[in-house]
Protein backbone atom coordinates (compact mmCIF):
# COMPACT_ATOMS: atom_id res chain seq x y z
CA UNK A 1 0.00 0.00 0.00
CA UNK A 2 1.44 3.11 -1.16
CA UNK A 3 2.42 6.07 1.86
CA UNK A 4 -0.53 8.74 0.87
CA UNK A 5 0.80 12.08 0.26
CA UNK A 6 -1.90 14.60 2.94
CA UNK A 7 -3.31 16.69 -0.29
CA UNK A 8 -3.86 13.55 -2.62
CA UNK A 9 -7.66 13.87 -2.94
CA UNK A 10 -10.14 11.24 -2.27
CA UNK A 11 -10.38 9.04 -5.29
CA UNK A 12 -13.76 8.35 -7.60
CA UNK A 13 -13.47 5.87 -10.57
CA UNK A 14 -16.19 6.34 -13.34
CA UNK A 15 -16.81 3.93 -16.10
CA UNK A 16 -13.31 2.83 -15.56
CA UNK A 17 -11.59 5.85 -15.44
CA UNK A 18 -9.96 7.40 -12.57
CA UNK A 19 -9.47 11.03 -11.13
CA UNK A 20 -9.56 12.82 -8.08
CA UNK A 21 -12.88 13.11 -6.77
CA UNK A 22 -13.46 17.06 -7.72
CA UNK A 23 -12.62 16.43 -11.43
CA UNK A 24 -14.89 13.04 -11.55
CA UNK A 25 -17.91 14.18 -13.94
CA UNK A 26 -21.41 12.47 -15.10
CA UNK A 27 -23.87 13.79 -17.33
CA UNK A 28 -27.19 15.46 -16.30
CA UNK A 29 -28.77 13.61 -18.33
CA UNK A 30 -27.24 10.62 -16.19
CA UNK A 31 -31.08 8.53 -14.82
CA UNK A 32 -29.37 8.50 -11.56
CA UNK A 33 -29.52 12.15 -11.84
CA UNK A 34 -32.99 12.98 -13.20
CA UNK A 35 -35.03 9.59 -11.55
CA UNK A 36 -33.29 8.20 -8.86
CA UNK A 37 -32.69 5.43 -11.51
CA UNK A 38 -29.61 3.98 -9.65
CA UNK A 39 -28.56 1.41 -7.09
CA UNK A 40 -25.29 2.05 -4.39
CA UNK A 41 -23.61 0.46 -2.10
CA UNK A 42 -20.86 1.30 0.73
CA UNK A 43 -18.44 -0.44 2.23
CA UNK A 44 -15.48 -0.07 4.56
CA UNK A 45 -11.72 -0.73 4.06
CA UNK A 46 -9.71 -1.72 7.42
CA UNK A 47 -6.30 -2.16 7.11
CA UNK A 48 -6.31 -1.94 3.49
CA UNK A 49 -8.60 -4.91 3.24
CA UNK A 50 -12.09 -4.32 2.29
CA UNK A 51 -14.44 -6.13 5.03
CA UNK A 52 -17.32 -8.69 3.28
CA UNK A 53 -16.76 -7.27 -0.37
CA UNK A 54 -18.35 -10.45 -1.74
CA UNK A 55 -21.59 -9.81 0.78
CA UNK A 56 -21.85 -6.00 -0.81
CA UNK A 57 -21.62 -6.89 -4.34
CA UNK A 58 -24.09 -9.81 -3.97
CA UNK A 59 -26.25 -7.27 -2.99
CA UNK A 60 -25.88 -4.79 -5.31
CA UNK A 61 -26.03 -8.02 -7.99
CA UNK A 62 -29.69 -8.58 -6.33
CA UNK A 63 -30.43 -4.61 -6.37
CA UNK A 64 -29.32 -4.45 -10.26
CA UNK A 65 -31.93 -7.70 -10.46
CA UNK A 66 -34.56 -5.85 -9.30
CA UNK A 67 -34.71 -2.78 -10.75
CA UNK A 68 -33.96 -4.86 -14.39
CA UNK A 69 -30.67 -3.32 -14.32
CA UNK A 70 -28.47 -5.98 -16.92
CA UNK A 71 -25.09 -5.35 -16.13
CA UNK A 72 -22.81 -7.87 -15.81
CA UNK A 73 -20.25 -6.71 -17.39
CA UNK A 74 -20.04 -3.63 -15.22
CA UNK A 75 -20.61 -6.29 -12.30
CA UNK A 76 -17.97 -8.19 -13.16
CA UNK A 77 -14.94 -5.42 -13.31
CA UNK A 78 -16.15 -3.82 -10.34
CA UNK A 79 -13.85 -5.55 -8.11
CA UNK A 80 -10.90 -4.68 -10.47
CA UNK A 81 -11.93 -1.43 -9.98
CA UNK A 82 -12.67 -0.87 -5.93
CA UNK A 83 -9.10 -2.59 -5.69
CA UNK A 84 -7.61 -0.14 -7.89
CA UNK A 85 -9.10 2.67 -6.46
CA UNK A 86 -8.28 1.73 -3.11
CA UNK A 87 -4.57 1.73 -3.70
CA UNK A 88 -4.51 4.71 -5.55
CA UNK A 89 -6.10 6.61 -2.59
CA UNK A 90 -3.44 5.07 -0.54
CA UNK A 91 -5.65 5.40 2.38
CA UNK A 92 -5.71 1.74 4.76
CA UNK A 93 -9.19 3.07 6.30
CA UNK A 94 -11.64 4.10 3.81
CA UNK A 95 -15.39 4.58 2.87
CA UNK A 96 -15.79 3.14 -0.57
CA UNK A 97 -19.00 4.25 -2.23
CA UNK A 98 -20.65 2.34 -5.39
CA UNK A 99 -23.33 3.62 -7.55
CA UNK A 100 -24.54 2.04 -10.83
CA UNK A 101 -27.05 3.94 -12.43
CA UNK A 102 -29.56 2.92 -15.70
CA UNK A 103 -26.92 5.63 -17.61
CA UNK A 104 -27.54 8.99 -19.28
CA UNK A 105 -30.36 9.23 -22.26
CA UNK A 106 -32.56 12.16 -23.37
CA UNK A 107 -35.22 12.39 -20.40
CA UNK A 108 -38.10 10.09 -20.62
CA UNK A 109 -39.64 7.62 -17.88
CA UNK A 110 -38.63 4.52 -20.62
CA UNK A 111 -34.82 4.19 -21.06
CA UNK A 112 -33.68 3.26 -24.42
CA UNK A 113 -32.41 0.01 -24.95
CA UNK A 114 -29.06 1.18 -26.51
CA UNK A 115 -27.88 2.86 -22.81
CA UNK A 116 -25.35 1.78 -20.98
CA UNK A 117 -25.05 2.14 -17.24
CA UNK A 118 -22.62 4.24 -15.58
CA UNK A 119 -20.43 2.84 -12.44
CA UNK A 120 -19.12 5.32 -9.47
CA UNK A 121 -16.63 3.79 -7.41
CA UNK A 122 -15.47 6.32 -5.39
CA UNK A 123 -13.02 6.01 -2.07
CA UNK A 124 -12.96 8.33 0.97
CA UNK A 125 -11.32 9.18 3.85
CA UNK A 126 -13.05 8.32 6.94
CA UNK A 127 -13.93 11.18 8.35
CA UNK A 128 -16.28 9.77 11.39
CA UNK A 129 -15.35 6.75 13.27
CA UNK A 130 -18.54 7.43 15.68
CA UNK A 131 -16.18 6.79 18.44
CA UNK A 132 -18.01 8.83 21.29
CA UNK A 133 -21.62 7.07 19.95
CA UNK A 134 -20.57 3.80 20.09
CA UNK A 135 -19.08 4.42 23.73
CA UNK A 136 -22.00 6.02 25.10
CA UNK A 137 -25.04 5.72 22.96
CA UNK A 138 -26.99 7.94 21.04
CA UNK A 139 -31.31 8.69 21.16
CA UNK A 140 -33.46 8.03 18.63
CA UNK A 141 -36.99 8.75 17.85
CA UNK A 142 -39.55 6.56 15.99
CA UNK A 143 -41.21 7.59 12.72
CA UNK A 144 -43.88 5.98 10.55
CA UNK A 145 -41.90 4.52 7.66
CA UNK A 146 -42.75 6.95 4.35
CA UNK A 147 -40.34 5.13 2.48
CA UNK A 148 -41.38 3.18 -0.73
CA UNK A 149 -42.53 -0.35 -0.69
CA UNK A 150 -39.47 -1.66 -2.37
CA UNK A 151 -36.55 -1.31 0.63
CA UNK A 152 -35.06 -4.16 0.26
CA UNK A 153 -33.87 -2.83 -2.99
CA UNK A 154 -30.58 -0.30 -1.97
CA UNK A 155 -32.04 2.73 -4.39
CA UNK A 156 -30.13 5.59 -4.02
CA UNK A 157 -33.53 7.17 -3.88
CA UNK A 158 -33.19 8.30 -0.43
CA UNK A 159 -35.26 11.38 -0.09
CA UNK A 160 -37.41 9.93 2.54
CA UNK A 161 -34.26 8.66 4.66
CA UNK A 162 -32.52 12.08 4.19
CA UNK A 163 -36.15 14.25 5.54
CA UNK A 164 -36.81 11.39 8.22
CA UNK A 165 -33.61 11.97 9.22
CA UNK A 166 -33.29 15.36 9.51
CA UNK A 167 -36.82 15.25 11.55
CA UNK A 168 -34.38 13.29 14.04
CA UNK A 169 -32.09 15.80 14.03
CA UNK A 170 -34.14 18.36 14.56
CA UNK A 171 -35.66 16.42 17.90
CA UNK A 172 -31.59 16.23 19.01
CA UNK A 173 -31.48 12.69 18.04
CA UNK A 174 -29.33 10.65 15.97
CA UNK A 175 -31.23 8.54 14.55
CA UNK A 176 -35.07 7.79 12.85
CA UNK A 177 -36.79 4.42 13.51
CA UNK A 178 -39.22 3.55 11.18
CA UNK A 179 -42.28 1.57 12.55
CA UNK A 180 -45.33 0.33 9.97
CA UNK A 181 -48.61 1.48 10.60
CA UNK A 182 -49.33 -1.27 12.83
CA UNK A 183 -46.77 -0.15 15.03
CA UNK A 184 -43.98 -2.71 13.88
CA UNK A 185 -40.39 -2.02 13.75
CA UNK A 186 -39.29 -2.02 10.00
CA UNK A 187 -35.39 -0.47 10.67
CA UNK A 188 -33.41 2.86 10.68
CA UNK A 189 -33.44 5.41 8.61
CA UNK A 190 -29.99 4.43 7.64
CA UNK A 191 -29.45 1.39 10.20
CA UNK A 192 -31.22 -1.91 11.29
CA UNK A 193 -32.20 -1.97 14.39
CA UNK A 194 -31.91 -4.71 16.75
CA UNK A 195 -33.36 -5.19 20.06
CA UNK A 196 -32.51 -7.21 23.29
CA UNK A 197 -34.59 -8.17 26.54
CA UNK A 198 -34.04 -11.24 28.49
CA UNK A 199 -30.97 -12.02 27.39
CA UNK A 200 -32.18 -12.53 23.78
CA UNK A 201 -31.30 -10.07 20.93
CA UNK A 202 -33.98 -9.55 18.44
CA UNK A 203 -34.05 -7.83 14.57
CA UNK A 204 -37.20 -7.75 12.22
CA UNK A 205 -37.32 -10.36 9.79
CA UNK A 206 -36.09 -9.70 6.08
CA UNK A 207 -38.93 -8.29 3.94
CA UNK A 208 -39.30 -5.97 1.10
CA UNK A 209 -39.60 -2.83 4.23
CA UNK A 210 -36.37 -3.98 5.36
CA UNK A 211 -32.74 -3.24 3.48
CA UNK A 212 -30.53 -6.41 3.92
CA UNK A 213 -27.61 -5.18 6.34
CA UNK A 214 -24.68 -6.66 5.89
CA UNK A 215 -23.72 -5.69 9.32
CA UNK A 216 -27.03 -6.68 10.56
CA UNK A 217 -25.87 -10.46 8.83
CA UNK A 218 -22.22 -10.20 10.63
CA UNK A 219 -24.44 -9.21 13.77
CA UNK A 220 -26.36 -12.28 13.78
CA UNK A 221 -23.61 -14.59 13.03
CA UNK A 222 -21.18 -12.48 15.23
CA UNK A 223 -24.19 -13.17 17.98
CA UNK A 224 -24.45 -16.85 17.36
CA UNK A 225 -20.69 -17.26 18.49
CA UNK A 226 -21.07 -15.70 21.05
CA UNK A 227 -23.68 -17.32 22.48
CA UNK A 228 -25.98 -14.87 22.13
CA UNK A 229 -29.32 -16.15 21.48
CA UNK A 230 -30.44 -13.99 18.46
CA UNK A 231 -34.09 -14.20 16.17
CA UNK A 232 -35.62 -12.98 13.51
CA UNK A 233 -39.08 -11.67 13.88
CA UNK A 234 -41.78 -9.02 14.63
CA UNK A 235 -40.68 -6.84 17.18
CA UNK A 236 -43.43 -3.97 18.17
CA UNK A 237 -43.07 -0.27 19.32
CA UNK A 238 -44.46 -1.30 23.02
CA UNK A 239 -42.06 -3.69 23.15
CA UNK A 240 -39.32 -1.45 21.96
CA UNK A 241 -40.56 0.67 25.18
CA UNK A 242 -39.76 -2.29 27.57
CA UNK A 243 -36.62 -3.10 26.18
CA UNK A 244 -32.94 -3.59 27.80
CA UNK A 245 -30.75 -2.63 24.57
CA UNK A 246 -31.58 -1.20 21.79
CA UNK A 247 -28.36 -1.42 18.94
CA UNK A 248 -28.12 0.21 15.49
CA UNK A 249 -26.08 -1.29 12.81
CA UNK A 250 -24.63 -0.39 9.43
CA UNK A 251 -21.53 -0.53 7.59
CA UNK A 252 -20.14 3.28 7.96
CA UNK A 253 -21.38 3.32 11.83
CA UNK A 254 -20.86 -0.12 12.78
CA UNK A 255 -22.69 -0.90 16.04
CA UNK A 256 -24.14 1.81 18.12
CA UNK A 257 -26.02 1.43 21.38
CA UNK A 258 -29.38 3.53 21.40
CA UNK A 259 -29.81 4.61 25.11
CA UNK A 260 -32.80 6.81 24.65
CA UNK A 261 -35.78 6.05 22.70
CA UNK A 262 -38.92 8.80 21.75
CA UNK A 263 -37.40 10.62 25.27
CA UNK A 264 -37.33 7.99 27.35
CA UNK A 265 -34.33 6.07 28.72
CA UNK A 266 -33.69 2.43 26.91
CA UNK A 267 -32.98 -0.21 30.04
CA UNK A 268 -30.88 1.77 32.80
CA UNK A 269 -30.00 4.54 30.25
CA UNK A 270 -26.29 3.10 29.34
CA UNK A 271 -25.13 0.98 26.77
CA UNK A 272 -25.73 -2.33 27.50
CA UNK A 273 -23.47 -5.34 27.90
CA UNK A 274 -24.80 -6.84 24.61
CA UNK A 275 -24.01 -3.74 22.43
CA UNK A 276 -20.54 -4.04 23.95
CA UNK A 277 -19.79 -7.36 23.32
CA UNK A 278 -21.19 -7.39 19.95
CA UNK A 279 -19.46 -4.22 19.40
CA UNK A 280 -16.24 -5.53 20.58
CA UNK A 281 -16.51 -9.12 18.08
CA UNK A 282 -17.60 -6.94 15.20
CA UNK A 283 -14.31 -4.41 15.46
CA UNK A 284 -12.38 -7.72 15.69
CA UNK A 285 -13.73 -9.42 12.69
CA UNK A 286 -13.21 -5.93 10.46
CA UNK A 287 -9.82 -6.28 11.18
CA UNK A 288 -9.62 -9.77 10.29
CA UNK A 289 -9.48 -11.21 13.87
C1 LIG B 1 -32.00 1.97 5.28
C2 LIG B 1 -30.77 1.20 5.70
N1 LIG B 1 -30.93 0.05 6.37
C3 LIG B 1 -29.86 -0.66 6.78
C4 LIG B 1 -28.56 -0.24 6.52
C5 LIG B 1 -27.40 -1.06 6.97
O1 LIG B 1 -26.84 -1.78 5.90
P1 LIG B 1 -25.34 -2.24 5.92
O2 LIG B 1 -25.12 -2.95 7.21
O3 LIG B 1 -25.22 -3.19 4.76
O4 LIG B 1 -24.48 -1.05 5.79
C6 LIG B 1 -28.36 0.94 5.81
C7 LIG B 1 -27.00 1.39 5.51
O5 LIG B 1 -26.76 2.37 4.88
C8 LIG B 1 -29.49 1.67 5.37
O6 LIG B 1 -29.35 2.83 4.68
Amino acid sequence: MPIREPDVPDVACVNGEFSPIEDARVSVEDRGLQFGDAVYEVLRAYDGRIFAILEHLDRLARSCRHIRLDAPGVLAELPGQISEALARSGYADAVIYIQLTRGAARRTHLAPDSIRPTCIVTVRRVEQWYRDEQANGVSAVGFEDTRWARCEIKSTDLLANVLLKQQARDQGAFEAILFDRQGELIEGASSNVFVAAGGVLRTPSLSPHVLAGVTRLTLLRLASGQGIPAEEGRITRDAMADAAEILLASTTTEVIPVVMFDGRPVGDGHPGPIARRLLEAYQSAVRGG
